[in-house]
């Protein structure tokens, strides 16, 4: 999908589908009227009809008839007009892109309220909502694909403005498809190894510094509790380190951890097998952490950022780490295994406290790490949790800016009565009650002082229906969210 800034009529644009934005039951943008008058004012009778009332991602698809040089018209609902944001902007070209999944629908044009101010939302959304992976389907369906859309501005607009927006919007979306496309890709396929390939391969393309250590290297650093995981499984698990800098020599980085677990069954403690399949997506966080230093590298942002990917898969094999089994982590603190289905959080507390050799400013994982956050708030917040004030309310900055919102869960001390064992440090399951915060509350005894956030995706990696720009499947979050706050991160 390419996007492009055009300065014509949009009555005499000539494309297959004119995407109008509408706001609900008020005042329209000047273009409304332009387009509605020589429709014969067919726009405002659909209103008056209740038939379209511009009601957030709402569509209403017309033909023009040869009245005007688009085919057809997609109005697209962006909800009252006093209550836009950028998000609103975002998922109502997401629901346009998905009602233009349709044969025939090559070329768009479409229009924007006010200035330069939505190009970004909109083409983010737009691409995002328009996503689709099918590279496993081989039987050729009827063509369907958008390959132009051209966005027309009034001749206030300059086509530089427009095209900067588009050039920064193109590098988020790339990596946020990329971060879907990987979740998307069978277990078979993504194994810790192609992780570590894909890695090899953004490395070279954005000129990241990297290392990738196997198993051998791993026992060398004593990552014992990443490699109990791996032990039930023939796939060699493999740590990913990927480093990206833009700022200034000797300014701490941000390090980033992402949960690769290439395939999750639970180990001995076996998942059932209704949904077992949706586990390969349990690797979202490490797709997320390649993806979000795949952008920043592409945005050339002024900023050291540091990616680690524990990456593993989780299998029941006759050398599997068993319920009872005692292992000692990296940083020393030993673990009573009480379930061997809460592996993310051994894998990712050996990265963490390999984190602290970089001194970060900051350390943030993501992960698809607990049920129990799916239970609490569904697809639509990320689970935050951390021991920073200011880290959190960063990330909340930036889960507003996003639409990828965050929403805080407490990590008082408390709940570490949970994890309590009588033979070790800590075990490392908290049964039925308070999953996500006793996780959090494992994972933060391995960061020390620095300062930390940890992200929970395990609702919003993967969308169940779809809607606007999120369709069915992988979505990316955690990738436009964690650029936000990098790039807010410059500033200050
Ligand atoms: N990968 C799962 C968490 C998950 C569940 C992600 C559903 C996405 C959707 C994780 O490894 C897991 O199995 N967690 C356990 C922890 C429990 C054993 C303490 C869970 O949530 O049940
Ligand atoms: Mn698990
Ligand atoms: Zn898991």
């Amino acid at each position: 999908m390419k996007f492009l800034c055009g300065h014509e009529n949009p009555v005499q644009h000539v494309c297959h589908v004119l995407v109008i934005p509408c706001f609900e039951n008020s005042d329209q943008e000047s273009y409304f009227s332009q387009v509605d008058e020589q429709l014969g004012g067919y726009l405002t009778a659909l209103y008056s009809r209740k038939e379209f009332t511009g009601a957030l991602n709402k569509v209403k698809l017309v033909h023009t008839l040869g009245k005007i040089s688009p085919e057809r018209v997609l109005m697209t609902g962006l909800g009252k007009r006093k209550e836009l944001t950028a998000d609103k902007v975002r998922q109502a070209c997401g629901a346009a892109a998905q009602a233009l999944r349709i044969p025939g629908v090559c070329t768009v044009g479409m229009l924007l309220p006010a200035g330069v101010e939505h190009v970004r939302s909109a083409v983010e959304g737009f691409s995002l909502g328009g996503y689709s992976f099918d590279l496993y389907k081989t039987k050729q369906e009827e063509t369907v694909g958008i390959e132009t859309v051209t966005i027309l501005c009034d001749d206030k607009v300059s086509s530089e403005a427009v095209e900067k927006e588009i050039g920064e919007a193109e590098a988020i979306i790339g990596a946020v498809c990329f971060a879907r496309d990987l979740v998307s890709q069978p277990g078979n396929v993504a194994t810790p190894s192609y992780l570590a390939e894909r890695a090899v391969e953004i490395s070279g393309k954005y000129n990241l510094g990297y290392y990738i250590w196997d198993r051998e290297e791993m026992e060398k650093h004593s990552m014992e509790a990443l490699l109990a995981v791996a032990k039930g499984s023939h796939q060699p698990p493999k740590f990913i380190a990927l480093e990206y800098r833009g700022g200034e020599e000797g300014v701490a980085p941000t390090v980033l951890v992402g949960k690769g677990v290439t395939f999750d069954s639970g180990g001995i403690s076996l998942k059932p097998r209704e949904g077992m399949e949706k586990m390969k997506s349990d690797m979202a966080g490490a797709a997320v952490v390649m993806g979000t230093l795949m952008a920043v590298a592409g945005l050339k942002l002024r900023v050291n950022v540091v990616g680690l990917i524990p990456a593993v898969e989780n299998l029941p094999g006759g050398a599997a780490f068993k319920p009872g089994d005692v292992i000692k982590s990296m940083s020393g603190q030993t673990i009573e295994i009480n379930n061997t289905d809460a592996e993310g959080r051994l894998v990712l507390c050996d990265a963490l406290h390999h984190a602290q050799t970089y001194q970060p400013s900051a350390i943030i994982d993501i992960a698809t790490l607990t049920g129990a956050c799916v239970v609490a708030l569904g697809g639509f917040a990320t689970g935050l949790m951390g021991n920073d004030d200011l880290l959190k309310r960063s990330l909340e900055k930036a889960g507003q800016a996003t639409g990828e919102r965050v929403w805080e869960l407490p990590l008082w001390e408390e709940y570490g009565e949970l994890m309590k064992s009588d033979i070790a440090d800590m075990k490392n399951s908290g049964g039925p009650t308070a999953g996500t915060i006793s996780a959090a509350w494992f994972l933060k005894n391995f960061v020390d002082t620095t300062k930390w956030a940890h992200l929970d995706i395990a609702g919003t990696a993967w969308e169940e229906k779809g809607r606007h720009y999120l369709p069915k499947g992988a979505t990316g979050t955690g990738v436009r969210l964690l650029v936000e706050y990098l790039r807010n991160s410059v500033a200050t």
